[in-house]
Parts: C-alpha cells; structure tokens; sequence
C-alpha cells in the first residue's frame, strides 16, 4: 500500500485518483493545513470508492506510526509541506518545521518501519535563476527563499539517507509550474485568499471574484517582456508519480527527474489562452517586477521521457479550460460551492 502524504491537497488529490486508475492501493495521511475533507469526498465520487485517510501531522511520529501499525505500507509519495514562497520568507522558522523536520519525522518513521521507498514532491525551483534554459537535471542548485530551501535541504537529506543505506529507493520530482484541474471539474486547486500563483489569480479574475491582474514586470528579457514558464497539467503532472513508482524499484541511484512540457509560455499569453478557453475577459495591468521572480524557466524533460517513459501530454488549452471548469463550477473553491 502506498502511504500519500499531503493526499488532500491540490497535487496530491489528483495524483490519488491516478494511483485507483493503475490499480495501487493507498491510504492518505493529511492534516487539512492547507486542504479540504471536501477534496477527498470529491475524489471517492469520481473513483466511486472510499478512501483510506488519517488525519495527522507529518511532525507527528506517534501519529505516523499507527499509521504503520494499521496499514502495510510499502512506498510513501510525500507531498506534505508548505509552499508559499512569500510566507515562507516571512514565518523561515514555519516552513523548515513543516518541511524539512516533517521530512525528517517521515523518514524515521519509514526507516523503523522497514519502508524504504520515496517519491518526493520537489520543486524546479532548486535551480534557483538558471543562467540558460531548458533546464536539465544536472544544473546547478541553489535557493533564493526558505522555501526553496527547505526543497533543496529535504533533497539533501534524501540523498544523505541513501548513502547511508542504498537499499533506498529515492525519486526527486522536480515540478514546473503545476496548473489545471480534473476534468469533472469538481476538485482543483483552492488558495486560501488572494492566490500567490499565476493561474489562480486569472482564473479568479475571469470568474469575477478579483477585478484585475497585475502583470508582474513588463521589462524582462522575454518574447514580450513578461514572465516565462513551463505550465504542466496537473493531470499529467499525477500520472509522473505513477509512472515513477511503477519504476522505483529497478533504480539503483536517487533520481532526480524533471517533470515539465519543455515549452514556456508568458504571463501575457497564459492571460489570451484562458480568454479563449473560458470566453471571459481577464483585465489586467502592468506591475512592478515581484521580488525573486526570474526571468524564465522551463525544462528540459527528456530525462523523465528516458526513465519512465513520461511525457506531458496536455497544453495549455487544456490546462486553460480545465481550470475553468472547475472555477466557474466552484467559484468559492471546496468551501462553499
Ligand atoms: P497543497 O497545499 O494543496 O497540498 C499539500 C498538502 O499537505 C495539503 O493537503 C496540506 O494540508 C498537507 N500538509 C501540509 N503540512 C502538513 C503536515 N505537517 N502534516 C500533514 N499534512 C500536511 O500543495 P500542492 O500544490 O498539492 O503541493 C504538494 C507538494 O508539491 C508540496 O510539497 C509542494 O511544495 C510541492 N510543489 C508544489 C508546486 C505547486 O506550484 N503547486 C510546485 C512544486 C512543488
Ligand atoms: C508565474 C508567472 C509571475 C502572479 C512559484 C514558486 C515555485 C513553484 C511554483 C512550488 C511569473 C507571474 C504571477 C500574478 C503575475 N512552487 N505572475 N501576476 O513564481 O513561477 O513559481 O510556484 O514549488 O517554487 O516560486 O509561479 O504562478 O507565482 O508565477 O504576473 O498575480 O506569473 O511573475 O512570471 P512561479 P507563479
């Protein structure tokens, strides 16, 4: 059985359905910090089968274990943490608490367990400001926030378990920029507040929850100045962690693997393909460039295609319509739709 943590979440509720649909039995372990129990009722409905699911904190080792006791767990995919970039710089403390020492409590619980099998939900942001792109497995790693360090220390510490004993088996997945829904249309991401992130905020905007878009930095060395990134459908993004357990146990090294589509695209035409798919306005504006944000950033996925026969197969028409499904479906997100 395998042991999702943080399986309530955005990424984690759809990786859920993808682990019925190839037939893995799994038990989500969730604290609700930042998700909703409505998530999990959503997805029974579309698999048409109860979960499995504790309630727990990851920092929690007693916790963990009855976890162990109760269910014969023999992988963990690990999405839970935080992931707020700009909080993260605020509340440094929070984030290498929930991260990396949740990290650390997991992997003594799956050490004494005998459980020695990871796929851990990483972050393109480990290359830092990548001085070319796309971007390969084998950059140069680096942090510009506690949050993307806490992504590069867990990374580490994986890596320290590993030599260690190497009869672990570790899979870093590198996520680009995850976007899109399920397309029921009934679970996708739901921000607590005003969205961080780029699709949240234009899916809100066009749904008439926000009134404008502040389009950070007009003046970057892009197509039309505008930020560029690799935008991956959540969907296809699930299916990365499926594949990358069918294959865990033939590897004999940690694997780092990009998951990514290899095309960048801007804030300016991520805002024109979400009018065309949702037939809405999205107002917008230029705004002063937002501290930390580079330039551009999309991957080089090759690896993933090599390794676990993994390719994205969804663009951003796709990604673009199936946000806004779930958006005008559920205006208010999970809570009160
Ligand atoms: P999310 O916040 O929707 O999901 C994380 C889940 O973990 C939530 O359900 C939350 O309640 C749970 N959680 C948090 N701390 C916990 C704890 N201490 N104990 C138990 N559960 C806890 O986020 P997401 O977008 O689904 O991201 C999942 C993972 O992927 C995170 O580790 C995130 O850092 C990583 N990631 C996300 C993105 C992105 O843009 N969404 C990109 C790269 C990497
Ligand atoms: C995308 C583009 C913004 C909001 C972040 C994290 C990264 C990863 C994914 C977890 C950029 C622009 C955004 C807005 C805008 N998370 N933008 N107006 O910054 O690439 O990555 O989420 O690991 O670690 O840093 O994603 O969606 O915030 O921004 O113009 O209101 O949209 O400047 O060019 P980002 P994003």
């Amino acid at each position: 059985m395998v042991l999702v943590t943080g399986g309530a979440g955005y990424i984690g509720s759809h990786t859920i359905i993808a682990l019925d649909e190839a037939g893995y039995d799994f038990v989500v372990f969730d604290n609700f910090c930042n998700s909703s129990k409505e998530s999990i009722t959503r997805v029974e409905n579309i698999i048409d089968k109860k979960i499995k699911v504790i309630e727990g904190d990851i920092r929690d080792a007693k916790a963990l274990q009855s976890v162990f006791d109760t269910y014969k767990i023999d992988s963990v995919i690990h999405f839970a943490g935080l992931k707020a970039v700009g909080e993260s710089v605020e509340k440094p403390l929070k984030y290498y608490d929930y991260n990396v020492n949740g990290t650390v409590v997991l992997c003594d619980a799956m050490s004494k367990n005998g459980v020695k099998k990871i796929v851990f939900s990483s972050s393109a942001t480990v290359y830092g400001d990548p001085a070319t792109t796309p971007i390969t497995e084998d950059f140069p790693l680096s942090a510009t926030n506690p949050y993307g360090r806490s992504k590069l220390m867990i990374e580490e510490i994986l890596r320290d378990i590993y030599v260690s004993d190497n009869s672990w088996k570790v899979v870093l997945l590198r996520y680009f920029n995850p976007v899109g829904a399920h397309e029921s249309g009934t679970i996708g991401e739901d921000p607590n507040g005003i969205p961080n992130n780029l699709m949240p905020f234009i899916a809100q905007t066009a749904v008439g929850k926000r009134d404008v878009l502040s389009v950070f930095g007009d003046d970057y060395d892009t197509k039309d100045g505008s930020g560029v990134r690799d935008y991956i459908h959540v969907v296809d993004l699930a299916d990365g962690h499926v594949k990358a357990l069918n294959k865990i146990d033939g590897f004999d090294e940690v694997m780092s693997i990009n998951l990514g589509t290899g095309n960048g695209y801007s804030v300016i035409e991520m805002v024109k393909a979400f009018e065309r798919a949702s037939g809405k306005k999205v107002p917008y504006k230029t705004a002063p460039r937002r501290s930390g944000d580079i330039a551009t950033c999309f991957a080089d996925p090759s690896y993933a295609k090599d390794i676990l026969g993994w390719v994205a197969t969804k663009g951003v028409d796709q990604m673009c319509e199936d946000s806004w499904r779930w958006q005008s479906n559920n205006p208010n997100g999970y809570a009160k739709s």
